[in-house]
């Protein structure tokens, strides 16, 4: 798929201070002259401040680096990580549209998208408050057919249950991400026949759930501010960086994930889009 830059564009980018220090933070861990090095973490960086990734945000990354800008803009659109149009603001739902997923259901995923956001990939809903695409495996393939969300996967999904996520992310409240149809992780789903003992004493949660929901606000997780900013190794750890003490702490907010339903969805065809991460930029 051909990625290009959204044709509005704002008329400028800047870091947050506390941003602007973690990012100066990343850029000392690469020796002398290998600076560039740091391109994926600002631009994330970047992309989590402003909910896409937009030009005088490369431009600005590319600058802190010492790097042309057309070296910034390579790593921006080749990687479907990042956004270059504006997401919803809600939720951007990223379906995988590989093997696994695509005959477990994905194309019945997508059709809930059109359906329930909008027609058309990478198109806001009617509200802004949501987008979607399809990409390529994202690594959960025994819990096919799934959707990332923000950070966090949905796993195990049905067309129904996807359609009530979308409707409870719409209504302000927090699904719990995970297997979406009883499973702890990726076990079989009729139960562990191995590594039993692993079964007893554990959390209702695997840890990956289980960190988002301690976090407390999947939705919130979205704009990068879900976690501390840390960089330990440099100065400006203490310099710029907000203090223990002051940093938000997890809502320990666990909400109740609500109960699976059958199946159901329309079919619309869709073309998987090829992006494989580089060994480094
Ligand atoms: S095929 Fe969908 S996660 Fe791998």
């Amino acid at each position: 798929m051909l990625r290009r830059l959204h044709t509005e564009q704002p008329d400028s980018f800047a870091f947050t201070p506390e941003n602007q220090a973690w990012a100066e933070a990343q850029i000392t861990k690469y020796p002398e002259g290998r600076q560039a090095s740091a391109i994926i973490p600002l631009l994330w960086r970047a992309q989590e401040q402003e909910g896409w990734l937009t030009k005088p945000a490369i431009e600005t990354v590319a600058d802190m680096l010492g790097m042309a800008y057309i070296r910034a803009l390579e790593v921006a659109t080749f990687y479907f990580m990042f956004q270059l149009q504006p997401v919803g603001s809600v939720a951007h739902i990223q379906v995988c549209g590989t093997t696994s997923c695509m005959i477990c259901g994905a194309e019945d995923l997508i059709g809930v998208c059109r359906e329930k956001i909008a027609a058309n990939s990478h198109q806001l809903s009617k509200d802004g408050k949501f987008s979607w695409e399809e990409v390529e495996c994202l690594g959960a393939c025994a819990n096919a057919p799934m959707a990332q969300i923000g950070k966090d996967y949905y796993e195990d999904l049905t067309a129904v249950r996807l359609a009530e996520i979308i409707d409870a992310l719409a209504a302000g409240q927090v699904p719990t991400p995970g297997p979406q149809n009883g499973r702890y992780a990726a076990e079989p789903a009729s139960g562990l026949s191995s590594l039993t003992a692993h079964e007893k004493g554990r959390d209702t949660l695997n840890a990956s759930a289980r960190l988002a929901t301690d976090i407390g606000d999947t939705v919130k997780r979205i704009d990068g501010t879900e976690v501390p900013l840390l960089a330990p190794w440099g100065k400006q750890s203490s310099a710029g960086l907000p203090k223990e003490a002051a940093r938000p702490k997890p809502a320990n907010a666990a909400k109740k994930p609500v109960a699976v339903k059958k199946a159901s969805g329309e079919k619309p065809a869709a073309k998987p889009r090829k992006a494989k991460p580089k060994a480094s930029e």
